[in-house]
C-alpha cells in the first residue's frame, strides 16, 4: 500500500499517478497493489479517482483508446482520506483506514509513506506515524519517502535528518532525486564501469576538465514564491547536480548493491574542494538572473516581475560554479558546472574535454578545438558522443572533428521507464541504490553552504542580468579561464555549439 500525503497537490497527479499507471500498464505492479492518498482536502474516494484519473490532463492522452475496464480496475485501487486541517493530529483515523484497507487487499503490512508535502512537516507526520505504531517492521515493511527539497542548508538537512531518523531507521528513509531516476544518468555508472575503453582514460592523466551543463527554457513558471526563497543552488545544483557529479567522480565499487554505490557517492562528495574564502568564491562563482526580452516575438518577464518574486530580489536563477576534486584521480582537473532558467533551450549534458595528445605531430592551428570530448546527453535526445579527429582527405595531413554518436531513441523494443515509475518500482522492491542516503545529502549542503552564506553575506557581490533566452551573463565564460568559452550545447546531440533560439 503507498500512502501519499499531500495527495491533492501537484505532484501527484502530475507525476505519481501516471508513473503507477505506466507500472500497471507493463505489469510491474504487485497484484495486491493500492494506493490511499492523504491530505488536507475534503474529497472522496471517488472525486480523488477523477481527479488524478479520470479527468486528470496528465494521463488523458495515455488513457486515450484504453478499455473502460482497464482503467476503472486501476482507478478502483485509489482511495481517499481526509487528515482534517492538520497534519500534526491523531492519526488514529488514518490507521484504521489503513488496516481495514490492508484487511480487504491483503497488502500484508507493507506500506510506502510518500511524503509530498513542505518539509517542515515531514517530522511531524514521521511522528504521528510512529504514534501509530506505522513505522514498526515486525510485520511488513514500513518505508518513508521523501522529496526535495531536503533541508534549506547543512544545518537544517543535519536536524531533518536527525528528526526523521528518531521515528524510521536510515535503512526506511528513501529520499528522492529525480535526476538518479533518470535511465540516462544511471547510463553514467554503466558507461564508465562496464567499457574498458573509457575508465583507464577517467583520471587526470588523460581529462583536461569536465563541464556539467544543467539549462531549462523556461523561467519559475508558478513556483515564483517558492523559488525566491531557493535559487537555483538550492533548487538544482545541491541535489541533482551534485549526484551527477558523485557519479563522475566516484571510484569504482566493489560491486552494484546500493551500500557499495552509496559508499562510494559519499567518498566522493567528500573530496569536493570546499571554497570558503570570499577570493576564492568570487573568482570561481557566477551568479545571475534573468531580465525581460523577447524570445520569438512574444515578451517574457524578467525574473523580478514574476509571481511570487520580491521586485529587489538578488535570487540566482543561473549559477555557474567551478571547483576542484582533492584526490588522487582529479587533482589539477577543474569541473564547471552551470544551472540556469530562461535558456535557449533545455538540455543537461555532462561534457568530458580530454587532453590533446601528449605529443601532436599534425600541425594545426585549431588543435584544441579538435581535442577529444565525450558528451553524454541527459536530456533530451538522450545519447552518447565522441568527437575525434580524423583526416582530411587529401594532401599533407589535416585533421577535422567527427562524431561518434549512440541514440537511446534507436533501442526502440526498450520502454524507457519515466524517473518516477523506476524510483517508485525500486523503493516497493526495498532498492535503495537511487535514493539518497543521509550523509550524501549533508556532504553536498557541505560543500554548498559557504557558497550560499558568501552570495547571501558577502560584500560586493553582484547579481549579473542576462536577457532571458541567452546562455547567461555576459561574463558567463570568464570562468572557463582559458578554455575559450562553455559549450553552449543544442537541443540535438549532434549540434555545434552556437545554436540558439532567440529572435
Ligand atoms: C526540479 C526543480 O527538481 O527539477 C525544478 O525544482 C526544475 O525547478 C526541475 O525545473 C527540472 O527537472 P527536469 O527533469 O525537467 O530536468
Amino acid at each position: 500500500m503507498l500512502i501519499i500525503f499531500g495527495a491533492s497537490g501537484d505532484l501527484t497527479a502530475r507525476k505519481l499517478i501516471p508513473a503507477l499507471y505506466n507500472l500497471y500498464q507493463e505489469e510491474h505492479l504487485p497484484e495486491n497493489f493500492i494506493v490511499l492518498g492523504a491530505s488536507r482536502s475534503d474529497l472522496t474516494d471517488k472525486e480523488f479517482r477523477n481527479k488524478v484519473v479520470h479527468e486528470s490532463k496528465y494521463l488523458k492522452e495515455r488513457l486515450k483508446g484504453k478499455a473502460e475496464d482497464f482503467v476503472n480496475f486501476f482507478a478502483d485501487r485509489l482511495f481517499y482520506e481526509d487528515l482534517g486541517k492538520e497534519y500534526d493530529s491523531n492519526y488514529e483515523r488514518l490507521g484504521k483506514r489503513i488496516s481495514d484497507l490492508n484487511t480487504k487487499f491483503h497488502t500484508e503490512n507493507n506500506y510506502i509513506f510518500y511524503l509530498s508535502t513542505p518539509p517542515r512537516i515531514y517530522e511531524v507526520i514521521a511522528k504521528n506515524l510512529s504514534a501509530q505504531g506505522l513505522n514498526d517492521e515486525s510485520e511488513g515493511s514500513k518505508r518513508l519517502i521523501v522529496e526535495k527539497p531536503f533541508g534549506y542548508s547543512l544545518a537544517t538537512a543535519k536536524s531533518l535528518n536527525k528528526g526523521l531518523q528518531q521515528y524510521f531507521k536510515e535503512s526506511q528513509i528513501f529520499r528522492i532525486d529525480h535526476y538518479l531516476g533518470k535511465e540516462t544518468v544511471q547510463n553514467l555508472l554503466v558507461t564508465r564501469f562496464s567499457n574498458s575503453i573509457f575508465e583507464p582514460l577517467w583520471n587526470r592523466n588523460y581529462i583536461h576538465h569536465v563541464e556539467i551543463t544543467n539549462a531549462e527554457s523556461v523561467g519559475v513558471e508558478k513556483r515564483g514564491g517558492y523559488y525566491d526563497k531557493s535559487g537555483a543552488l538550492r533548487d538544482m545544483f545541491q541535489n541533482h547536480l551534485l549526484q551527477i557529479v558523485s557519479l563522475i567522480v566516484m571510484e569504482p565499487p566493489i560491486g552494484a548493491a546500493a551500500e557499495e554505490i552509496r559508499n562510494e557517492k559519499v567518498k566522493a562528495l567528500k573530496s569536493l574542494r570546499i571554497m570558503n574564502d570570499p577570493v576564492t568564491l568570487s573568482k570561481n562563482t557566477i551568479r545571475g538572473q534573468y531580465v525581460s526580452s523577447v524570445i520569438n516575438g512574444e515578451k517574457v518577464k524578467g525574473y523580478r516581475e514574476e509571481e511570487g518574486v520580491d521586485p529587489d530580489s538578488t535570487t540566482e536563477t543561473y549559477a555557474a560554479i567551478k571547483f576542484f576534486v582533492d584526490n588522487w584521480r582529479w587533482k589539477d582537473v577543474p569541473f564547471y558546472v552551470r544551472t540556469a532558467k530562461r535558456m535557449p533551450t533545455k538540455v543537461t549534458e555532462v561534457v568530458i574535454h580530454f587532453k590533446s595528445p601528449h605529443h601532436n605531430i599534425f600541425k594545426d592551428n585549431d588543435v584544441a578545438n579538435k581535442d577529444n570530448k565525450l558528451i553524454i546527453r541527459i536530456q533530451p535526445d538522450e545519447g552518447i558522443l565522441i568527437k575525434f579527429g580524423v583526416k582530411v582527405p587529401g594532401q599533407g595531413f589535416k585533421v577535422e572533428r567527427a562524431n561518434l554518436d549512440f541514440y537511446y531513441s534507436n533501442l526502440v523494443e526498450t520502454h524507457v521507464m519515466e524517473a518516477y515509475e523506476r524510483l517508485l518500482l525500486d523503493a516497493m522492491q526495498g532498492d535503495a541504490t537511487l535514493y539518497a542516503r543521509a550523509d550524501e545529502v549533508e556532504a553536498a549542503w557541505e560543500f554548498v553552504d559557504p557558497i550560499i552564506d558568501y552570495w547571501k553575506n558577502g560584500k560586493e557581490v553582484s547579481t549579473y542580468g542576462y536577457s532571458a533566452g541567452v546562455w547567461g551573463p555576459s561574463n558567463a565564460d570568464d570562468l572557463i579561464d582559458g578554455l575559450s568559452m562553455w559549450r553552449n550545447p543544442g537541443a540535438n546531440l549532434a549540434d555545434d555549439p552556437g545554436f540558439c533560439v532567440i529572435s
